[in-house]
């Protein structure tokens, strides 16, 4: 009973994953990232799609895999990529769960042949704002549709979230803690809090990141 719930709980249900890092391009053989895994995102796609969702995980550059039929993987590397494929997708989507590191900036100028060193100088890079995709999205988004972000706080982390929340019209803001050995970038295991828009937290332990998708899942989804 538990097995076909499971695989009934999201049959029907479009949702959309944004899962990565980006990487933002200096040269042709440069770029600017972060330590992003894709884990979390994965984990959640994977799990989504087991409960019978069809899934649409726009991945940014990562080593990870995919396998499960009810997941359309769409592979971009920037962050101006992620934008027009999450924008694409949106419009007939039930839930948008935000977990990619989008990059904030991109080099305003993009070589086309390899930057060379110049002895003794020092060199400066401009840079300049990519486009905020989960305020875009909030934007855009009609009744009934849920947007769920992420965010990773080294300070004033519970201010920080909830004008998140405000500022991009999110349903609810998974919140990462930086504070537990072997939780977030890189790791297998993530500790979060969920806060939702009235500013209730509920907390979480330590689990794997499969885990944390289910309670990410169970707590958000439950009204689509
Ligand atoms: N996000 C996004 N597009 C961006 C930047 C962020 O969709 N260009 C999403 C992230 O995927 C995440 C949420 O917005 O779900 C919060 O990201 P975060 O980096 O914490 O927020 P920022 O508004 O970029 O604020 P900060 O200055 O703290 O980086
Ligand atoms: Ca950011």
């Amino acid at each position: 009973k538990e097995y076909f719930e499971k695989q009934e709980s999201l049959s029907k249900k479009k949702i959309l994953i944004t899962a990565g890092p980006t990487y933002e391009k200096l040269d042709p053989v440069r770029f600017i990232g972060n330590y992003s895994s894709g884990k979390m995102g994965f984990a959640l796609a994977e799990e989504c799609a087991e409960r019978g969702a069809e899934v649409v995980l726009i991945a940014g550059p990562v080593s990870l895999k995919t396998t499960h039929p009810n997941i359309k993987r769409i592979d971009v590397e920037s962050a101006e990529q992620m934008y027009e494929a999450a924008t694409n997708e949106f419009i007939d989507t039930d839930a948008a769960i935000l977990c990619a590191a989008v990059a904030d900036y991109r080099p305003k100028e993009r070589a086309n042949n390899k930057i060379k060193r110049t002895e003794g100088e020092n060199l400066a890079l401009e840079l300049i704002p990519n486009k905020d995709i989960a305020a875009s999205l909030g934007k855009v988004k009609k009744e009934g549709q849920i947007l769920i972000g992420f965010a990773l706080e080294t300070n004033n982390e519970e201010q920080n979230a909830i004008s998140k929340i405000q500022k991009k019209n999110l349903d609810f803001i998974v919140l990462n803690s930086l504070n537990d050995n072997g939780a977030g970038f890189q790791h297998d295991t993530n500790k979060i809090a969920i806060l939702n828009k009235n500013g209730n937290r509920k907390n979480f332990g330590l689990k794997n990141k499969k885990e944390v998708a289910k309670d990410i899942i169970d707590n958000t989804l439950g009204t689509i």
